[in-house]
């Protein structure tokens, strides 16, 4: 038996905003204004600002995510950007937005290959899912997430799958953009049964230790009832992370969480390793 607590991870996905030209000064108003040392933050701004954020980021603790990354290493497929092509520029990347799902019709295979991509590449993954509003509203929310991460865990190496730092973030569709959140609790269900789909696809050793975040419409306002769910371990924020204030709220209360939580003491578990 070993002791382990997950970390507490905001993540700031800024979609298709900013600029190279004013992304840089963003980010480092961000950063100035979130340190808490028990937060993993992570900014995750459009590949074209990657490089001037990056630049800007040395040295201040804040992680760096693309929004996306090529399943192949490198070739023809235009307007594509590789997992190379990241080396130095960011160390996270998220995976499977429902945006990429809806826009550019990313499947669950093809979400898997780019997952073990990035796992080769040392990206550390946050692999999105979530369910539209009529299949929570037909009750199959939760097998329809948990065939989002099967899918994606496909074939994956359960050793591989442990050193990876996989993050999954679960981002109801109906919650993204809209101002409406999923309730705590639900949010906190969905948790759950993302990590028991993990144990049940034969990565038992390392399901407890996958942190869930939650996503869609996370603002100052809404992430304490997140954040009050044991099973939840931070948030993707969206349209809130390009606003510096709601950033430093957001961070503060996740950094009262991680405190609440360290005091608390680790959980019981069988270990990972
Ligand atoms: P919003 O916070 O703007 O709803 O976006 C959530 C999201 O999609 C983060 O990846």
């Amino acid at each position: 038996m070993m002791l382990r607590m997950r970390p507490i991870i905001i993540a700031a996905n800024w979609k298709m905003n900013t600029g190279p030209s004013d992304a840089a000064e963003l980010a480092l108003e961000i950063a100035r204004r979130t340190r808490e040392p028990e937060v993993v933050r992570v900014i995750c701004p459009p590949f074209v600002c990657l490089a001037p954020v990056a630049a800007a980021l040395a040295g201040e603790g804040v992680g760096i995510g693309a929004q996306n990354v090529h399943h192949e290493l490198a070739g023809a497929f235009t307007g594509e950007v590789s997992a190379a092509m990241l080396a130095g520029l960011a160390d996270w990347v998220i995976l499977g937005h429902s945006e990429r799902r809806r826009d550019a019709g990313e499947t669950d295979a093809l979400i898997g290959a780019k997952l073990r991509r990035a796992i080769a590449s040392g990206l550390r993954p946050i692999l999105c899912v979530g369910e539209q509003l009529a299949d929570r509203d037909a009750g199959r929310a939760e097998d329809v997430v948990a065939a989002q991460v099967e899918g994606a865990l496909a074939g994956i190496d359960t050793a591989v799958l442990a050193g990876s730092g996989l993050v999954v973030a679960y981002e109801p569709v109906w919650a993204i953009g809209t101002g409406r959140t999923a309730r705590g609790a639900d949010a906190a269900a969905m948790a759950e049964r993302i990590r028991s789909t993990i144990d049940a696809a034969g990565h038992a050793g390392i399901a407890a230790d996958v942190p869930v975040l939650y996503g869609g419409s996370v603002t100052s306002g809404s992430i304490a009832e997140f954040l009050a769910e044991p099973t939840i371990d931070g948030a993707l924020v969206g349209g809130a992370s390009l606003k510096p204030d709601e950033m430093a709220a957001i961070v503060g209360r996740a950094g009262l969480t991680a405190r609440a939580r360290r005091d608390a003491g680790p959980r019981d578990g069988p270990s990972a390793t």
